[in-house]
């Protein structure tokens, strides 16, 4: 049996891919992590494609300076761009968040009446359109984009009076269309989950694609090459951020939890 030690790389904006790397601590025992957040380069939903393809290779580069086994990409505007380019590119396995966000999402709907909310990026790019066209196509999807969400939640704000009344702006066209499934098609969206839960109200189920990911990284690193069984140090889990490892460490110790103790800083220069 060969065995992969390598850590997962994973990588967002800023701080919303903690949630996947919640579900990946959770979900996957025993694979080290080495994640990036580029909060001095953030928000990445309303930045041009070319863009948020640049900055997506120079951190997958930084990464595997990581000797990272495998890539996360867990930010939706990322994965909507560069996904493709990725696989093609890399000898690493590289995860998405979109199709597993649609796996999790025919799984849960009743009516095939999906909705999909995201960054300006990712909801014009039409990258979820296009994956469920293949992947999914008995769904009917709604997109709406959710400028302003990510703002909120890098200030650490999930759940003032303002997010709400945001909220209940931005999510009309879905609840217009009736869905009864909602992808949080922004990895930063799970952290708002109660104000759009509040908004959507309780027949709607709301999808994040954090665990389904995780689930998709432990199929992939049980085939071929297998995680070692018997190992005894504890998990390393590295945090970088190119914006303020300070506030980057407070906020994500809130969201992610105890794990995010030392946050390095790193300087595009
Ligand atoms: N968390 C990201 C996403 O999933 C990025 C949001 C942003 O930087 O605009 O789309």
């Amino acid at each position: 049996m060969v065995y992969d030690d390598r850590p997962i790389g994973v990588f967002d904006s800023g701080l919303g891919g903690l949630t996947v790397v919640r579900a990946l601590l959770d979900l996957v025992p025993g694979a080290d992590v080495v994640y990036f957040g580029d909060t001095g380069r953030f928000p990445y939903g309303n930045k041009p494609a070319y863009e948020v393809m640049k900055y997506s290779l120079e951190i997958v580069d930084l990464l595997l300076e990581h000797d990272v086994g495998m890539i996360v990409i867990a930010c939706n505007s990322a994965a909507a761009v560069a996904l493709d380019h990725l696989r093609d590119r890399l000898d690493v396995p590289v995860v998405g968040v979109i199709e597993p966000g649609l796996r999790a999402a025919r799984r849960a709907t009743r009516a095939g009446r999906v909705g999909v909310i995201g960054t300006v990026g990712t909801i014009s790019s039409g990258a979820y359109q296009r994956t469920a066209a293949q992947l999914e196509p008995c769904l009917e999807l709604t997109c709406a984009a959710c400028p302003g969400f990510v703002e909120f939640v890098e200030q650490g704000d999930v759940e003032s009076d303002q997010v709400h009344v945001l909220a209940e702006r931005l999510l009309a066209p879905v609840r217009q269309a009736c869905v009864d499934t909602l992808v949080l098609g922004c990895t930063h969206y799970p952290l708002l989950a109660r104000t759009i839960a509040d908004v959507m109200g309780p027949d709607v189920v709301l999808v994040s694609s954090a665990d389904e990911t995780a689930f998709e990284v432990r199929a992939e690193l049980d085939e071929p090459v297998r995680r070692r069984p018997d190992r005894s140090e504890p998990r390393r889990v590295k945090f970088m951020t190119s914006g303020d490892p300070t506030m980057f460490r407070e906020l994500g110790a809130r969201f992610l939890g105890p794990e995010v103790e030392q946050v390095e800083a790193w300087s595009w220069s």
